[in-house]
């Protein structure tokens, strides 16, 4: 499936209510990304405002970050002094290392699907490791999950809307990591916890997410406006990271 340039650019026009709304990503997370890969320099593709930069770099790792969108690149060098931010998208980076780790957060869905294997593997050096992580947002409450579901149908938002609980993109890149003679060593883990959102900032969190975010005000209050009605205070979020790792096999 291609992928879709004007919503993997949407990000930027929001970076404060990215900052403030978006879960990051767990300590332990972190840990076995750290443990799995050789020491050596690492690479962030798609490394938005930092929310796993800041993690990496306060471990000490030498990071260079791609990072297309001017708004969140400059959040990034803010929140992230010290790390290299490359500006572009990472089909146009031409690596100046081999990388003995390459991870995105969030983000390897806005790869070119048909480049994004080829890209990694030459990023990284022999036995580097790829890990590629996404955040699954589940509202707890299995009917108010269904009641909030039932808005977004209304409006048409049916794909990679938040309310949604498929959580397919480790799946998809496990699966052609297998068939993929380049890497080897697949793991997956996955990692949960919950946190209490109050109304304003889950509705922060749906200002965030790229579906609703493309659509014009005029479709987007009314829809902000029916989900804020089903939510009363606020709702408990279980929030699930998937965790995909594999290694680059050190030649073919
Ligand atoms: C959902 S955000 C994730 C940001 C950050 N990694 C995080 O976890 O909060 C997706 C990021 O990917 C970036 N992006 C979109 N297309 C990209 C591409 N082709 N190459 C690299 N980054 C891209 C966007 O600008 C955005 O910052």
């Amino acid at each position: 499936m291609a992928v879709d340039r004007e919503r993997s650019v949407v990000f930027g026009q929001a970076v404060d209510l990215y900052e403030s709304a978006r879960p990051g990503y767990p300590d332990r997370l972190v840990t076995d990304i750290l443990n799995y890969a050789p020491a050596g320099p690492a690479l962030e593709v798609g490394a938005g405002t930092g929310k796993a930069t800041a993690a990496f770099a306060a471990r000490g790792v030498d990071l260079t970050c791609v990072e297309p969108d001017p708004r969140m690149a400059a959040a990034l060098a803010a929140n992230c002094p010290g790390v290299r931010v490359w500006s572009g998208i990472f089909e146009d980076y031409v690596p100046d290392r081999r990388f003995t780790l390459l991870y995105s957060a969030q983000a390897w869905h806005w790869v070119d699907p048909e480049r994004r294997w080829d890209l990694a593997y030459e990023a990284l050096a022999p036995s580097g490791a790829l890990a590629l992580f996404w955040n699954h947002y589940l509202i707890t409450d299995p009917d108010l999950r269904a009641a909030l579901s039932e808005v977004d149908h209304r409006h048409g938002l049916s794909s990679y809307s938040l309310h949604q609980d498929t959580p397919v993109r480790n799946e998809e890149v496990q699966h052609l990591l297998t068939g993929d003679p380049r890497f080897t060593d697949l793991d997956e883990r996955s990692y949960s916890r919950t946190e209490w959102y109050t109304a304003d900032r889950y509705l922060d969190l749906v200002r965030t997410i790229s579906a609703y975010r493309i659509l014009p005000p005029e479709r987007q209050e009314p829809v902000l406006r029916e989900l804020g009605a089903v939510l009363g205070d606020g709702v408990e979020m279980s929030f699930v990271t998937d965790l995909t790792l594999a290694r680059r096999k050190p030649s073919r």
